[in-house]
């Protein structure tokens, strides 16, 4: 079934036309509890309220299905990025918008991704320090990295590479999800991906 905010103008003269072009990626990319699964969680309902169709693919979720199996090593980590951005890409051509919240800390598989999705690719650097997302730990798995009990954690002993252009920068220390999801609204409506209410 088309939703009735899937049609265009072309749907009053009684022909039912997706707007496919306005599907896009919104790929966040940060540390281990920059905020990304919260940011994205805030902002997915966010669109939908807006009739938007939206899909969420949450790196924690993917690695319990898609991505079951695969382990941190930096080859199955670029697996796990490509595979999400298999699936982005497919949706967004689809029309819909897709929020992605994995670490992918490494840039060059980034880069791939942004070359297979082309212009609706936007770049969401979470980009909270260091001291701040290991002081949160929101799962404990920083203190147990730092304990030497959990080896090859991003931020400590596994490399993070921050994108050097991303499209848009959140800074989550004194912002809220909300804010910050207010702010990627505004980008989505100023490149014309959502209408301006
Ligand atoms: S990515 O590097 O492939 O993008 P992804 O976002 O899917 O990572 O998964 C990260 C999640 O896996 C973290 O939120 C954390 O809960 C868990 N995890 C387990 N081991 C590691 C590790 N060595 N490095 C980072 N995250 C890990």
């Amino acid at each position: 079934m088309i939703e009735p905010s899937g049609l265009d103008a072309g749907a009053a003269a009684g022909q039912a036309v997706v707007r496919a072009d306005r599907g896009c990626v919104i790929w966040m990319t940060g540390l281990p509890s920059a905020g990304k699964s919260t940011i994205a969680e805030t902002l997915a309902p966010a669109l939908k309220a807006r009739g938007e169709r939206v899909e969420l693919l949450d790196g924690d979720v993917v690695r319990e299905n898609l991505s079951k199996g695969l382990g941190f090593s930096k080859e199955d980590r670029d697996i796990n990025i490509r595979r999400i951005g298999f699936v982005a890409e497919l949706l967004a051509r689809n029309g819909v918008k897709v929020i992605t919240a994995a670490i992918s800390p490494y840039r060059s598989v980034r880069d791939e991704v942004r070359e297979l999705v082309g212009d609706h690719f936007l770049e969401v650097y979470i980009s909270t320090p260091l001291d701040v997302c290991e002081d949160r730990d929101v799962k404990g798995l920083y203190a147990k990295a730092r304990s030497g009990a959990l080896k090859g954690f991003t931020g400590i002993d596994d490399p993070y590479e921050p994108p050097l252009n991303p499209e848009i920068e959140i800074a989550t220390q004194g912002e809220t999800p909300e804010e910050s999801a207010a702010r990627i609204i505004d980008v989505l409506e100023a490149r014309g991906y959502l209408d301006v209410p």
